[in-house]
C-alpha cells in the first residue's frame, strides 16, 4: 500500500527546488508527523524535512545520536499522509550511512520505499562523498548538510557555531563545492556566519537551506516545534518562535482539566441524546433487574 496520499498537480519537485536558486526563497520546515505535516504544507512551505531533530524534539532524547531508521520511516510515513504539495526530504540517522556505499544505498532505499520521501539528506562534507555519489546514480536525490553537525556534536565539542576562522570557512566551502560536484540537489548549512553562507551561496548553483547561516542562503529552515515555540529544553540564538505554542497549550490543557473537575465538561452540546420513550422503557427495565434493589 503507497505511504504517499495523492500527490497534488502542483506538487514541489526536485527541479522547482534547483529552479528557485537567485529567483525566489525556498521556506522549509521540518514535519514528524501526520497533523503537522498538514498544517506545515498549508503555510505554503515548498519543503518538508522529516528530521532526525525528532529524537529531541518528539521524544524526549538529549541528542539526534540514537534515533534509528525504523524511528525515521515511522516518521516518515506519518508526513507523507499529510503532504500533496510539499517535496519531503528524510534525514538519514547516525551510524546507517557513515559505514560506506552499500550501508548508505540499504538505508535511503528503506527510506523512500518504506518511509516514503523523495530525497534524503545526511551530514558531512568530503568524508560523504562516495555516499552521495552511490546515492546520486541509483536515482535517490540528496540534500547534503554542512557546518554544524548535530550528529557529530560530541565530537565537535557540542553545538557550536561553526567556520568561524578563514580557514575552516575555506574548508566548508571546499566540502560544499565537493558535494555539489557529487550531485546534492541542495545544501542544509547550519550554524555559520551569516557573511561566509553568503559567500558559499554566491558560489554554488544549487540552492543552500539555511539554519543559524543568516539572510543570504537561498532558503530557511527551522524546526517545527522552535517555530511554534513548543520546544523549550534547548532553544538556539538563530530561532524565532512565531508563537509561545507551549504557554497557549498548557493554558486549554490546564482549562480542560479544569472543567472535568468542576463536571462542566462535557456539556450538552458535547453529549448524545435518545429518545424520551427508549429512555422511559430502559428505566422500566432498570427497575424489574436485580440491579434495581441494589
Ligand atoms: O534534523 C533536523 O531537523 C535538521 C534540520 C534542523 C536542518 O537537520
Amino acid at each position: 500500500m503507497s505511504v504517499h496520499a495523492e500527490r497534488d498537480q502542483t506538487a514541489v519537485s526536485i527541479l522547482d527546488v534547483l529552479g528557485a536558486k537567485g529567483k525566489r526563497k525556498l521556506a522549509v520546515l521540518t514535519a514528524y508527523d501526520f497533523s503537522g505535516a498538514v498544517l506545515a504544507e498549508r503555510s505554503g512551505a515548498d519543503v518538508l524535512l522529516v528530521g532526525d531533530s525528532l529524537g529531541m524534539v518528539m521524544l524526549g532524547r538529549k541528542d539526534t545520536m540514537s534515533v534509528t531508521l525504523d524511528e525515521m520511516i515511522h516518521h516518515c510515513r506519518a508526513v507523507l499522509q499529510g503532504s500533496r504539495r510539499c517535496l519531503v526530504i528524510g534525514d538519514m540517522p547516525f551510524m546507517t550511512y557513515e559505514r560506506g556505499v552499500d550501508e548508505a544505498l540499504s538505508s535511503a532505499a528503506r527510506l523512500c520505499r518504506e518511509g516514503g520521501v523523495r530525497a534524503v539528506k545526511l551530514e558531512g562534507g568530503r568524508q560523504v562523498l562516495p555516499q552521495v555519489r552511490a546515492l546520486v546514480e541509483a536515482g535517490i536525490p540528496v540534500c547534503g548538510h554542512i557546518g554544524l553537525l548535530p550528529q557529530r556534536a560530541a565530537a565537535l565539542g557540542g553545538f557550536k557555531v561553526q567556520a568561524r576562522t578563514a580557514e575552516s570557512a575555506y574548508v566548508l566551502l571546499q566540502d560544499a563545492l565537493a558535494l555539489q560536484e557529487a550531485g546534492c540537489f541542495v545544501l542544509v548549512m547550519e550554524a555559520v556566519p551569516a557573511p561566509v553562507a553568503a559567500r558559499i551561496t554566491a558560489r554554488l548553483r544549487i540552492p543552500t537551506i539555511g539554519i543559524g547561516a543568516g539572510p543570504d542562503c537561498d532558503g530557511q529552515v527551522l524546526v517545527y516545534h522552535d517555530v511554534l515555540g513548543l520546544y523549550s529544553e534547548f532553544v538556539p540564538k538563530f530561532v524565532k518562535q512565531y508563537l509561545q505554542g507551549g504557554e497557549l497549550i498548557g493554558r486549554a490543557l490546564e482549562q480542560y482539566v479544569l472543567e472535568v473537575g468542576k463536571g462542566t465538561f462535557p456539556g450538552p452540546e458535547h453529549s448524545f441524546s435518545i429518545k424520551d420513550e427508549e429512555l422511559k422503557k430502559l428505566d422500566q427495565l432498570l427497575e424489574g433487574s436485580p440491579a434495581a434493589s441494589a
